[in-house]
């Protein structure tokens, strides 16, 4: 994949030219903690009207508590969200749309499990991770995008939370990495690679496949994310296309969340603020199709790599 010389920086003053109102509406997912929390606190920060979302009603109920209790009060909502439950994101798009109508603006697919210890690689949880980290992501999208806002002045967002370990150059099979890497790429596709994981998962092959080496159930989840995103980005970009909408990836890198056993090089408030700059960039410097990695050098450029 080549890499852009194109560097966000995140300085607000720089790059967060202010489009968004009070009005503006953002959802994140897995809001209680981590950096879905930390990214909540951002955007409230940043002023606009903020959907805290979290599996669990008492965690996400004390999660907005808390940042309440920081002073957080006119802009900030929770709502009840369980990705890998079909039934609880249809639920979750009816009450959005009762509270809000057709008025979101920005999504961010934050919500992300993985089973295992850092030096571990067991393949025990796939079907889980897959269904939570791909398909609820992918699900979630389907429901609401009739609920984003239809304006020709600014463009919608989607910020799917990735990683690295799912970029491309980690498949060592040379079939799945055409399937993935076609022009005309199809949802049918990455529904097929994902069958197949689970498959070789099941039947205990997994190993001699060429899958991703590291974290590899975690790391197909993102591989499958990924995809969707440049396939979601592709058709809305087209001339002629319903919605204004922007789809982009984001590798928060290696961050001290409950995730990694609270190890990493940098904080989750680091890393959510990299990923509201990304959120919140002004349409004219706003990409689509891109995957943007946080280096775990803690440094604050964000390098798109050009190519999802
Ligand atoms: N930390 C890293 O180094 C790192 C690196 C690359 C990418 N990421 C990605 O960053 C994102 C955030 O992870 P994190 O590091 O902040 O981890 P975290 O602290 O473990 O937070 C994960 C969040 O996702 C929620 N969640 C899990 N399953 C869910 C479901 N089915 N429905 C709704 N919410 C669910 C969790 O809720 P509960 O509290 O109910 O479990 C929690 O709020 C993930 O997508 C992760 O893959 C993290």
């Amino acid at each position: 994949m080549a890499m852009e010389s194109l560097h966000y920086c995140p300085s607000p003053s720089s790059y967060l030219t202010r489009w968004w109102s009070n009005e503006t509406v953002a959802v994140v997912t897995g809001g209680n903690r981590g950096i879905g929390f930390a990214l909540v606190k951002r955007l409230a920060e940043f002023g606009l009207n903020v959907v805290l979302t979290a599996r669990d009603k008492q965690k996400g109920e004390a999660a907005l508590e808390t940042l309440k209790a920081q002073g957080f009060t006119a802009n900030l909502h929770f709502l009840l969200l369980d990705v890998s439950d079909p039934l609880s994101i249809s639920n979750f798009a009816s009450s959005f749309q009762a509270k809000f109508g057709p008025t979101l603006d920005i999504l961010v697919n934050n919500a992300g499990v993985s089973y295992n210890d850092l030096d571990e690689n067991s393949v025990e949880h796939a079907e889980s991770v897959i269904n939570t980290n791909f398909y609820g992501p992918k699900l979630l999208i389907q429901a609401l995008l009739p609920l984003f806002r239809s304006s020709s002045s600014s463009i919608t967002r989607i910020l799917n939370v990735s990683s690295r370990l799912g970029t491309l150059n980690k498949v060592r099979n040379a079939g799945i990495r055409g399937v993935l890497e076609r022009e005309e790429l199809s949802e049918e596709d990455i529904e097929g690679v994902v069958g197949k994981f689970l498959r070789d998962v099941k039947n205990g092959t997994w190993k001699r496949q060429g899958w991703p080496s590291y974290w590899t159930e975690y790391a197909v989840s993102k591989l499958a994310l990924n995809a969707y995103s440049r396939v979601l980005a592709k058709r809305y970009s087209c001339k002629g296309s319903e919605l204004n909408l922007s789809v982009n990836c984001y590798c928060p890198g290696f961050t001290q969340t409950s995730m990694t056993k609270g190890k990493g090089t940098h904080t989750a408030d680091h890393a959510a603020s990299l990923a509201a700059t990304l959120a919140l960039l002004p349409p004219h410097l706003l990409p689509t199709g891109k995957f943007f990695l946080l280096p775990n050098n803690n440094t604050n450029f964000l390098n798109p790599i050009s190519k999802l």
